[in-house]
């Protein structure tokens, strides 16, 4: 039976190739995707959710989240890797959709209507969630399990020196959802910058005559020059569809019972996640954290997944 799922992201070139892999493999039912503020603004993620859905047109359509702005935000650059827009610039034109509702209620909803039974996978900073939990206390203890994508566990942030960026965006939720009595599942930048493409990975997308393919080839070879343009870099990291395969694929990871926190306040350390690794931890363990990947398997398993989105 197909794992029921929600995708809460923040769209974003990495999380549009973490839906299409997500939306076409038979093993995850994709039961809503709730858009959250982070790579680009609240009403430009929940424009981009609804643009890449439209733009793979998969079997199942999901329900759909409207993100709505956290207090104060960072300053961050993620237009650097994303664009303006979150998706490459490409300004993909979305139709215009009646009754939407936000993001926290549409994950209440969709939990509460089998309670055990989903799991979470948060690919953008935790607001989403942690209002989820605040609306509604008890889905802490009905929620199946959450895989996020975030954090460090070796210190060396990719927004600051110390801090992840879906972390860092909103620590206040990321630590209330590290705090919840929730089964959770972290995948931190230690595991996702691991796992570096090359441009032959675009050669074995789907056919640039598919939709997915020319969608994928389209957002990925905006990538590929931005991190040569602005950072030198010949490889791109797609961290978001990383925590897909983990979802998809543990037997490729293995994990660690950890006890983990974040900073809310440091001057150089906000947003920077903090693990009790002493040879006598005095926290208590509250997630699993992936400290390794086969890398080959991986890369392997995000061409074969992807090629499902082009038949
Ligand atoms: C995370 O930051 C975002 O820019 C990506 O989409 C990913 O979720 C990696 O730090
Ligand atoms: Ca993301």
């Amino acid at each position: 039976m197909a794992r029921k799922v929600i995708i809460d992201c923040d769209p974003g070139i990495d999380d549009a190739v973490a839906l299409c892999l997500a939306l076409f493999d038979p093993r995850l039912e994709v039961l809503a995707v709730t858009a959250t503020e982070g790579n680009a603004s609240a009403d430009q993620t929940t424009r981009n959710v609804q643009a890449v859905i439209e733009q793979l047109d998969p079997p199942r359509y999901p329900r759909l989240g409207v993100a709505s702005p956290i207090e104060i935000p960072p300053p961050t650059f993620a237009w650097k890797l994303h664009g303006n827009d979150g998706l490459a610039d490409i300004g993909y034109r979305v139709s215009e959709l009646h009754h939407q509702h936000l993001s926290e209620k549409v994950i209440c909803d969709v939990v509460r209507s089998s309670p055990d039974q989903v799991t979470i996978i948060a690919l953008g900073p935790l607001t989403n969630l942690a209002r989820a939990l605040r609306r509604d206390p008890e889905l802490a203890t009905m929620i199946g399990q959450i895989i996020m994508m975030g954090g460090t566990v070796d210190g060396i942030g990719n927004v600051t020196p110390t801090a992840e960026f879906n972390i860092y965006y909103d620590p206040e939720s990321a630590r209330t959802v590290f705090q919840s009595a929730t089964t959770k599942t972290l995948v931190p930048l230690d595991v996702t910058r691991k796992v570096t493409l090359f441009l032959d990975f675009v050669d074995q997308l789907p056919e640039e005559t598919s939709r997915a393919g020319k969608f994928l080839r389209d957002i990925l070879t905006y990538s590929f020059r931005v991190h040569r343009q602005n950072f030198g870099m010949e490889g791109i990291q797609l961290h978001d569809v990383v925590a897909i395969m983990l979802a998809l694929h543990p037997e490729l990871f293995e994990t660690e019972p950890m006890a983990g926190d974040v900073e809310t306040q440091g001057e150089l350390t906000k947003g920077a996640t903090v693990f009790d690794r002493r040879p006598r931890p005095e926290w208590q363990q509250n997630m699993e954290v992936a400290t390794l990947v086969d890398v080959p398997a991986v890369i392997d398993g995000m061409i074969r997944g992807l090629r499902l989105a082009g038949t």
